[in-house]
Parts: C-alpha cells; structure tokens; sequence
C-alpha cells in the first residue's frame, strides 16, 4: 500500500474560498469599494443601487472584510419610506439593505475617505469603520459608484464633490503601489464619461465603464408614474437604468462563464433603451480593454445557485420607462406635494419647497449665463461657455482653476447643489479661456450681488471644491 497513491475520491475538497478561486489556481482575493454619492429620499435609487451591488457579490462569495460600503444611511429608517428597514432596488424584489455593512455612513461618506480606503491608507481614513482595500500584487478590485454628476465631476453628501483628475491621480498611485493586478471599474452619473475622458491611461491594468458619454445625463428608472412603476405607496425611483442593467444581468447568468465583455455589450444595448437613445445614455469605456475577456467572477464573485444559468443569453429586452437623472428630485417632491392633498399644512410647505428649488435653479441658470456675458460679450458668452473639448481631450487642463472659479462663484452665488454640476464646463471653459479669478470675482459679484442665497449660502454645507 501506497500511502502517496490516492483515489481521486479522497483528494481534499477545493478551498471553497474568495471568489474567484476555482479555475486559475493562482488567483488573489477579490475585493469591493461600494460608493452612493448621494443623501436624501429623493434620491432614493443611488443607495438602493448600491446595497443591491452588496448583495451580489455577497452572495457571490466576497467577504465583508474585502468589501468597503460608502452610503450616507438615511433611506432605510427615513419617516417617508414606506417599508420601514427596508431598501428595495426593483418594483417586485425583496430587501436588499439587511447585512450591508455600514463601512462609511453620514458625515464619513467624503471623497477624501474613498480616496483614503481606496489606497489602503488607514491613517487618513476620518470615522467609519476604518475598513480599508489592503489588497495584495494579486488580488483584483471592483468598484461600483452610483450618484449624481456633472463635467468632470461626481457627487458626494458632504462637500466637496469628487474630481476626476483627483480621482484619476489616486488610481495612478494606486497602481504605483503595485497592489492589486487588475481592477474593474463602473461607474453611474450624468456625464460620467467627462471624469475619464482624456485622462485616464491605459497602462493601470484598469478598465473602465460609465453610464453616459462626457456630454448627457444618465437615467433613473422604476420611478412612480412609469413602466413599470414601483409599488403605490413609493413617491421616488427605485434604481437607475445603467446600474439596474449590470446587476439584473450579474444575477441572471453564470459568472464564471459570462465574461466583462458579454455584460458590457449587454448593459450598453439597455442603457441606451435598444441603440434609440430616445431616454438613455451611451455606456463609455476607458482604460485596458484588453481585461474584457476575463470571466466576471474574477470581480463578482460567483454564487452557485447560478451554477446552471447561462453565460450570456437570457433575453432582457424589456424597455423601460426612465428619468433624467436631474429631473427625478423634482418628480420626486411633485409626488410628496400631490399625495399630501388632505393636508393643507403640509401641501403647503412642500409647494413652498417646490417653489424655493425651482427658483434656486432658474438663479443658477441665468447668473452663469449672465457671468459667460460679462466675460466674452453679449453674443460670444453663451457659446463660449457651451464648447466640449474635441472626443479624448479632457474638460478642463487646469483642474485647480476649474475648482478656484467653482469657490468664487459659490461665495457670491450661492451653492452648485447636485442640479448646478451641470454647470462645471462653464467654468472649465472660463479656465480654458485664462480669465483671471480676480476678472471671474468681479463678474460674479455684478451678476449676484443683492442676491440672498438663502440656504443655499455655501457656509451651511461648504464649497463644492
Ligand atoms: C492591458 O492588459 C493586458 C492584460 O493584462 C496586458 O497584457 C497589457 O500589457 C495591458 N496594456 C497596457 C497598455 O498596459
């Protein structure tokens, strides 16, 4: 008797393990950096995106110690939502907020803690969990964003919004630590193309998808009022549709035959409702293509009751009715207004709510234009502060003046708010064009002056840069 001979029904069962661990036997752990940019019912949709995300790589096999959540929290528990506890990320799901580590809640929820834990900084992590990505040479990294955005930007609940150099420049860090080996990134926001366009390499071994193209918005959906609609008792939308479509896929197929490529030509087809573009946004990439070919449970995870789905072939066709993203905060107050009809206090501050946002908007809207004509003359302004840069150059060359521009105006002018980011390539291209702050100073002081900003004076939440 041998004792090195060995029946093949003796050999010690696979590490069940992180994901990803059948197959490439050498393969490092798999880890998550999870971001909701946003706070507040209205916006609803961005946490529930993300607690979903958690639920899929959960299920998937990643532990909670390789996964770091950024959510501000305030949904679950919130007076307005129906389902007290409860996060649903699709008209007929289940919970998907139970078990979701709460990593980085409230006021933790910054750009410079993403950027901290990102780079497995512990010392300069502010609150939270502490949580960092101490990834490995080896080990692979995926990270799902979902929020509000505008040119070069992404939001943040606390001040200041998040910069796509800024962003940019952690991941080249990132990659100079030579920590991870390769990495997967998606990313959801109006105009989320602009925080990569013309500025992300593709030596990082890092691939990158966005909702929409450096110019459009990208889409709510499962909103009241549309097809298909979430249940009565919701006033705000349950999901957005490029985030809704990698995670319907991720859920419906096999991860560990399905490749990134597979669901990219997927989510891109339902982003842009089936190539009409009528209501949807072109799903960009950037980075290292070549990591499309890789199986998505390398990022994902695998979870075996999927075992015998498909790679790739379920059909999800179904169009479905959307909302620009900008427009759902107001969709989302105008059903708060009409289901408080029996309550004439309450109609009442709700309109007066209604009143004040649309007023604030219509003043960010007119003093910019007013600002671009002070600047370059009554009939070169508009377009001047209207120009893109030509495809694969990025918005702004100077991205401290773009963030300088953004702090004078908001002194005088009061707070961007996640509806004036759509404003940030005004002042990219008042950058671009070398006006002197003290020249932009002046210009907004003649455009604002007299103006009260109310609650929209930057002292009460900080400037947007
Ligand atoms: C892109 O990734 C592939 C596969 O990992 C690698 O061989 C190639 O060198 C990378 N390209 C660049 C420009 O770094």
């Amino acid at each position: 008797w041998e004792s090195n001979i060995r029946l093949p029904t003796d050999m010690k069962p696979q590490q069940p393990a992180a994901a990803g661990s059948e197959d490439d036997g050498d393969v490092g752990t798999t880890w998550a950096l999870l971001v909701a940019g946003s706070q507040g019912f209205g916006n609803y949709r961005h946490q529930a995106d993300i607690c979903h995300a958690y639920q899929i790589l959960k299920r998937g096999g990643l532990k909670d110690e390789n996964i770091v959540v950024f959510m501000y929290d305030d949904i679950a528990d919130n007076p307005l939502n129906p389902r007290k506890g409860v996060i649903i990320n699709h008209p007929n799901a289940k919970d998907v907020y139970a078990g979701v580590p709460k990593d980085y809640t409230g006021e933790h929820v910054t750009a410079e803690n993403m950027f901290a834990v990102l780079l497995g900084n512990k010392k300069a992590v502010k609150g939270g969990s502490g949580k960092v990505i101490d990834s490995k040479p080896n080990d692979r990294i995926f990270i799902y964003y979902s929020d509000h955005g505008g040119p070069g930007v992404l939001g943040m609940p606390n001040m200041p919004f998040l910069y796509g150099k800024d962003f940019v420049e952690v991941l080249k860090k990132k990659y100079e630590s030579k920590s991870y080996k390769e990495m997967v990134i998606y990313i959801e926001a109006c105009e989320s193309g602009s925080v990569f366009e013309g500025l992300m390499p593709e030596d990082l071994n890092i691939y990158v998808t966005t909702a929409s193209n450096a110019e459009e918005s990208s889409w709510g959906t499962y909103c009241p009022g549309m097809d298909p609609a979430p249940p009565p008792e919701f006033m705000t939308c349950l999901g957005d549709l490029y985030s809704i479509a990698w995670m319907e896929d991720s859920e419906t197929h096999n991860l560990k035959k399905e490749t990134v490529a597979q669901q990219v030509k997927k989510v891109k087809d339902r982003t842009s409702n089936f190539n009409t573009y009528t209501a949807g946004s072109h799903v960009m990439e950037y980075g290292n293509k070549s990591i499309k070919p890789e199986k998505l449970y390398l990022y994902q995870g695998f979870d075996p009751a999927t075992a015998n789905l498909p790679a790739n072939t379920l059909p999800l066709d179904i169009e479905l009715g959307v909302v620009n993203q900008r427009d759902a905060d107001i969709l989302f107050l105008w059903e708060k207004y009409e289901r408080s009809k029996e309550e004439p206090e309450e109609k009442h501050k709700i309109l007066k709510e209604i009143t004040e946002t649309m007023n604030h908007r219509s003043h960010l809207d007119s003093s910019i234009e007013l600002i671009g004509k002070l600047l370059f003359g009554l009939n070169n302004g508009p377009s001047v502060l209207r120009a893109k840069p030509s495809r694969g150059m990025p918005l702004v060359d100077d991205w401290d003046c773009l963030k300088s521009m953004v702090r004078v105006f908001e002194k005088e002018c009061g707070t961007l708010t996640q509806y004036g980011m759509k404003h940030m390539r005004a002042f990219a291209n008042i950058c671009n064009k070398d006006i002197p702050q003290s020249v932009m100073q002046e210009a907004c002081v003649a455009a604002c002056s007299g103006h009260n900003s109310g609650l929209w004076h930057p002292s009460f939440h900080g400037y947007s840069a």
